[in-house]
């Protein structure tokens, strides 16, 4: 490179003309020893030499401020950290994706596909099948052209500010020509295998613990506190997905959009096709895991996407993943260990599960040294339906075969048979819980054997309260799952059930050992923690329903009822009246989405136990609890009760009644006097009869599209 670029010429005599043509070129000059130095390892320039252009260039961006835009080398790196992230809340939330691992899974997804739109069995649907890189996922939103926001996908409805981070990824243009007004990119930021390697060298220089894997290296990276550090490390990105677009999104198709962000000058993965059906999804897949080792980046699967937009708009999403797109996960990986034990853990509803205890092994570059062993039948190798699936039981002592995919719990799938030990025994689950030993009992027709000693037992009381202050039901900081058995103990300051843990501070006012001269805390913690619990008083409603811990009723569910019920008071009203047997009552929950009789069952039984009830109130009486976010309440159906029978012309069932959802409506499976609509098609029968008995006003499809549009 040409070495003549600072020209003796003091900046002050520089015309604002010269000044931006200087400014430019030592841009780019800048930017091409950058690139040399932390991407190909190979600088050309000396430190002495790079330092003089760079303090050329800021006192050029000194003297002329209007040069200094956020995309200006000197907004780039060596920005002085930034103390904590803020957040960002995302214009479009940043949803995940289901996962398929069988081959006949990703054929039930595309049947599902042609299903839900109302297509013939073999017809077919244009799918995309792109490699699922191994990164993590950031969404870059740029306003006028310029890159603005760039965020992690956090939460999915909020991520962390990371955009000076951002802006030090080369591959990333700062600059867009003819993008629309606003423009949200997204896609997986990650490290090739070869930078990765690097990277840990270095860390390994600078006596600094090396990273598990790219993709943690690369998250790592990506939340540094100081972008110097994240220049360091050539992080790349692949376009494959978008947020908010407007005034409008260009292209129709995933591919066209992908191919667009493509001439937009983003990175995009050249593995992208466009299958026509299953089996054409399926040998990408096996062609892509037959490159997976030679790629350089680490990637976990293939993702399968409806090619049409206007498809992907129609099918929508269940709860938080999209039904148009789906992870094909590649097989999980393996290894062979000892198992030196096996575990009995007692679940907040009471189940025993047994637990592997194994001889610590690297499984996929994770040390694994637990592993479930699901229930007694599978130690025994039966399956569900009473058919033996292993030829081996499982004994201690026993060399293992251990499996880890993905995120999921790694587990024990078979047995070495010939390097059992001769001494090793059949495994004899326990008949008594562990915990409290009450008798432990299987039910006819049950896999799980469970503790009967509900209320009294310690086991189940502490899973209870665990699961009430983990994140993702009420979030207390401070009395995570390692303090709460300390409580639980705690003569003087005893935390028993959840209403306990708000009346912490007012017992702790009252009593004379303070809970800041106890082991393990002082004043500042102690103040901590009443400080975390006060600020988890207020919860939505759908959390105070996930906080019960109720059969069946995850997140998910308590979302689905919260949003139906709205208010706690009239939500536990209906579970009062499951619980006494009012059949109406039943059926308005049965014709919620995703609500049947395993929840309704489970909600019953938990509200027909007066202590449950009891347990509730108090913890209610120390809760504000908001109402749940109103269905959309600004259209002609918003609040009815439709019914839809006989067969639709323009729809299918599902997306009738995703639509009709989407609009605020509650779609119900039977009609009553409880019923506005009822969207009757040809060959419509009883239901049709009992609404005009009932006086229920009937439409057509036409009709009904008529009202809504
Ligand atoms: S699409 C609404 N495409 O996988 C769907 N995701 O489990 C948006 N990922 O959080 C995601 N490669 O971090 C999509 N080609 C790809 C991907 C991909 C990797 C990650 C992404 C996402 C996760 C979903």
């Amino acid at each position: 490179m040409s070495r003549s670029l600072s020209p003796a010429v003091p900046v002050e005599s520089l015309s604002a003309e010269e000044a931006r043509a200087e400014h430019e070129r030592l841009g780019e000059a800048l930017a091409e020893a950058d690139r040399q130095y932390y991407q190909d390892d190979a600088p050309t320039l000396t430190d002495a030499e790079y330092d003089a252009l760079r303090r050329r260039y800021e006192e050029i961006e000194a003297a002329h401020p209007a040069l200094r835009t956020p995309e200006s080398l000197s907004e780039r790196v060596g920005a002085a950290p930034s103390g904590k992230f803020g957040k960002v809340a995302h214009a479009v939330p940043m949803l995940s994706l289901g996962n398929a691992f069988a081959d006949e899974e990703v054929t039930d997804f595309v049947g599902r596909v042609r299903r839900f739109l109302g297509l013939e069995a073999e017809a077919p649907v244009a799918m995309t099948a792109e490699p699922k890189i191994d990164g993590l996922s950031c969404s870059l939103r740029y306003l006028g052209g310029r890159l603005a926001v760039a965020a992690t996908r956090g939460d999915g409805a909020v991520g962390e500010d990371v955009t000076a981070n951002i802006r030090t990824i080369h591959e990333i243009p700062q600059v867009l020509q003819g993008a629309p007004e606003v423009l949200e990119v997204r896609g997986e930021v990650y490290l090739s295998h070869e930078d990765f390697r690097r990277i840990n060298a270095r860390q390994e220089e600078r006596g600094l613990p090396p990273f598990a894997n790219p993709r943690n290296a690369a998250a790592g990276s990506l939340r540094q506190l100081d972008p110097r550090i994240t220049a360091e490390r050539p992080l790349r990105f692949f376009a494959y997905a978008w947020g908010e677009i407007a005034p409008a999104r260009p292209r129709d198709t995933q591919s066209g959009m992908v191919k667009w962000f493509g001439e937009l000058g983003f990175p995009t993965n050249s593995l992208t096709v466009v299958c026509e059906s299953a089996e054409e999804l399926l040998a990408h897949y096996r062609r892509i895991g037959a490159m997976r080792a030679t790629l350089g980046y680490d990637i976990d699967g293939v993702v399968y996407k409806v090619d049409d937009l206007a498809l992907q708009a129609r099918l929508g999403f269940v709860s938080r993943s999209p039904r148009w797109a789906i992870a094909h996960k590649f097989a999980a990986e393996k290894a062979t260990t000892i198992l030196d034990a096996i575990d009995i853990q007692v679940g907040r509803t009471g189940a025993l599960t047994p637990v592997a205890k194994l001889r610590p092994v690297t499984v996929g570059g994770v040390v694994v040294s637990n592993a479930t062993l699901h229930n007694e039948d599978y130690i025994k190798g039966i399956g569900t339906d009473g058919e033996r699936f292993r030829e081996q039981d499982i004994r201690v002592g026993d060399t293992v075969i251990v499996q880890r995919a993905g995120d999921v719990i790694p587990q024990v799938l078979d047995v070495v048979a010939e390097k059992r030990p001769a001494d090793a025994r059949p495994y004899a689950f326990p008949s008594t819980c562990p915990a409290c030993g009450s008798p432990a009992i299987r039910e006819e027709g049950e896999a799980v054997r469970r503790c009967t000693g509900g209320f009294a037992c310690s086991a189940q009381a502490l899973e209870r309260l665990r699961h009430v202050v983990s994140r993702r039901v009420l979030d207390i900081e401070g009395l995570g799952a390692e303090r709460l058995p300390f409580f639980y103990d705690d003569p003087d300051l005893p935390i028993r059930e959840p209403a306990d843990i708000f009346t912490l501070a007012q017992r702790d006012g009252a009593n004379l050992k303070k809970l800041k001269d106890k082991e393990g805390f002082g004043a500042l913690s102690a103040k901590n923690l009443f400080d975390a619990i006060e600020a988890s008083r207020t919860v939505p409603l759908d959390r105070l329903i996930a906080a019960l811990g109720i059969r069946h009723v995850g997140e998910t569910t308590a979302r689905v009822l919260a949003r139906a019920y709205g208010t706690w008071q009239s939500f536990h009203d209906a579970a009062v009246r499951v619980a006494d047997g009012d059949a109406d009552t039943r059926h308005e929950l049965d014709s919620l989405d995703q609500i049947g009789d395993a929840v309704i069952d489970a909600l019953a039984a938990y509200f027909a136990e007066p202590r449950n009830r009891a347990m509730v109130e108090r913890l209610v009486a120390e809760l504000t609890v908001q109402e749940a976010e109103k269905p959309k309440s600004d259209t002609p159906v918003a609040g009815k009760t439709v019914v839809f029978t006989g067969s639709l012309e323009k729809m299918t069932r599902d997306e009738a009644k995703a639509m009709a959802e989407r609009l605020g409506a509650k779609v119900a499976g039977s009609v009553s006097k409880k019923t506005d609509y009822v969207v009757a098609g040809p060959g419509a029968g009883s239901k049709l009869d009992k609404a005009r008995d009932l006086g229920v006003i009937v439409m057509t499809e036409d009709e009904w599209f008529e009202l809504v549009k």
